[in-house]
């Protein structure tokens, strides 16, 4: 698929990280355009095999595409990272990548409804084959569980406002469009000295939200820790803080004691049990000057990387 353009964020500092090596394993959870995997085959060359999916069926077939070169040392399939584990043995990969978000091949595409740049249907489903839209949520769920979605993954002030005023629409034009969408959301909201377009929250809440993205992420942290050896890295790069604080609990809780010592009493934390990774960076590493100049695309990316024990 020629026109399947994203520019892989954080490349030498993705390598570093996973150490792709002869004869080694990897896992690519969000495989995309293959930029990322093509490297870390070439890097773990002759031997190196990677194991890749992606939700989007455009982006697996560009990834296919992508990797002809590396025939017979890869195995892509279609599907949520969430089920890495269904398909990679346990203990058997020397790195995981999770590149979270969209592409850019995504985001350019009018017609998969991403963006409030462009006029496109309301849809952002990462999948196609998945049945519920993000017209679908917009015209059917209530205001409260409107708001709720802005305000928990959004972060969106007016929360109430946009939901109220969404739902009041709604009657007479049922929201099909994001130029709808985003005009109505300029409206309450003059764009007036903002850097940002006011329609941004809203956008990456409905997205999260259609896409299942938080909960899939915490499921993919799970799947990603079963299918590594010991000593083996999980490399995980963020677009928002909403997903970077659920790689950084994830790695916390696992990556201390669990034993209870009084206090309040977590049942979770009640039983002792040893750490199952560390962090190999206490600090979340980002995107250097040059690739911030090269593509804009980057500047919100944190990589954090754990090594489990
Ligand atoms: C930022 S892009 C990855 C780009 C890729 N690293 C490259 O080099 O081209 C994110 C990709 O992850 C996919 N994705 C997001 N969440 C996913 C999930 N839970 N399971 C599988 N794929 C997912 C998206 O469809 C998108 O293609």
């Amino acid at each position: 698929m020629p026109n399947f353009v994203h520019k892989p964020v954080m490349m030498a500092e993705v390598l570093a990280a996973m150490r792709p090596k002869t004869a080694g394993r990897y896992a690519d959870g969000t495989v995309g355009g293959a930029g990322h995997a093509a490297a870390i085959l070439a890097a773990s060359s002759p031997t190196g095999w990677l194991f890749g999916c992606d939700r989007d069926g455009a982006a697996v077939e560009a990834a296919r595409t992508r990797l002809t070169e590396f025939a017979g040392r890869f195995e892509i399939r279609r599907g949520n990272f969430a089920e890495l584990a269904d398909w990679v043995q346990a203990g058997s990969c020397d790195a995981v990548l999770l590149d979270l978000g969209v592409s850019s091949a995504q985001l350019d595409r009018p017609e998969r409804g991403f963006s409030f740049q462009q006029d496109g249907p309301l849809d952002m489903r990462m999948d196609e084959r998945q049945l519920q839209t993000a017209a679908d949520l917009v015209n059917t769920a209530s205001a409260d569980e409107l708001a709720r979605v802005f305000w928990e993954l959004g972060d969106e002030r007016d929360s109430r406002r946009f939901a109220k005023a969404i739902v009041h629409d709604r009657e007479k034009h049922p929201f099909r469009t994001t130029r709808q969408l985003a005009e109505l959301i300029e409206r309450l909201s003059p764009r007036a000295g903002r850097r940002t377009h006011p329609a941004t929250k809203v956008f990456q809440a409905l997205r999260l939200a259609v896409n299942d993205e938080i909960s899939s992420l915490k499921r993919g942290l799970v799947a990603a820790l079963m299918i590594l050896k010991p000593g083996g890295r999980l490399v995980v790069i963020t677009f928002h803080s909403l997903e970077d604080r659920v790689v950084k609990d994830f790695g916390r809780a696992r990556a201390r004691d669990y034993t209870f010592t009084g206090g309040v009493d977590v049942p979770e934390l009640r039983e002792p049990r040893t750490p199952e990774l560390r962090w190999v960076t206490r600090k979340a590493i980002k995107p250097g000057a040059v690739e911030l100049a090269e593509n804009p695309r980057s500047r919100s990316a944190q990589l954090r990387v754990l090594e489990k024990i």
